[in-house]
């Protein structure tokens, strides 16, 4: 089945506890928690005090995407303020295995994100040691922005890869993603769908969760 992942970067942070609930209560798979450090990133997210405190709200499933310039600085302190998997970008650390192992070795999973101008090739050597690719179908920044087509290829020519060789590596799609272009990107090879602003700014959460979790992928 199709997850969707919300992003919390698109909650109403005067009512945290109230929209995490209401995605927990719409049925979502997972929480998509977005890390930013104003220099790989032009913004400025939140911490691991915001993750622990989610965590506390929230049993589900915790995705934090690492938009860092130097995340392995801080895998222990997302285990440990709850996090279920780390993703870093591709950008940071080209050759990405031995922080992979970091993160496995906290006994948590381990993910890959790459942005829209780097390419599937840049990636699939390191699959085989991945839990999760996470495929920005926007520049990571801000929420709300529309989503890339050519990310469409990157997931394609990824999924291809990871059928063909058997991988356990789950396609998570990140930035612009909606109701309408789901179908789009989950032909394309998508797992899971990160939604910020089409989730949040919606009052349907629970019938878009609905319509995901009902879509396949059509070969
Ligand atoms: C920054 C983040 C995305 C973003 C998604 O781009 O990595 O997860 O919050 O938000 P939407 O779905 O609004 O593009
Ligand atoms: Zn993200």
């Amino acid at each position: 089945m199709i997850k969707i992942a919300p992003s919390a970067l698109a909650v109403d942070f005067t009512k945290l506890g109230e929209e995490i609930k209401s995605a927990d209560n719409s049925g979502a798979d997972w929480h998509h928690l977005d890390i930013m450090d104003g220099h790989f990133v032009p913004n400025i997210s939140f911490g691991p005090a915001l993750v622990k405190t989610i965590n506390k709200i929230s049993d589900l499933y915790l995705d934090v995407h690492l938009m860092l310039s130097e995340p392995e600085k801080y895998f222990e302190d997302f285990k440990n303020a709850g996090a279920d998997a780390i993703t870093f970008h591709i950008e940071v650390h080209p050759d990405p295995r031995e922080h992979l192992q970091t993160i496995t070795n906290l006994g948590i999973q381990a993910g890959i994100s790459l942005n829209p101008d780097a390419t599937a090739e840049q990636v699939i050597p390191y699959l085989e040691y991945c839990d999760l690719l996470l495929v920005m179908s926007v520049f990571p920044w801000f929420g709300g922005q529309s989503c890339i087509g050519s990310s469409l290829d990157t997931i394609a020519q990824c999924r291809k890869y990871i059928d063909e060789n058997n991988l356990q590596c789950l396609i998570s799609v990140d930035g612009g993603v909606s109701p309408e272009n789901a179908q789009t990107i989950i032909d394309a090879g998508a797992d899971v769908l990160v939604m910020g602003s089409a989730f949040y700014k919606s009052s349907e959460r629970k019938k878009i969760v609905e319509s995901v979790h009902r879509l396949k992928r059509n070969k």
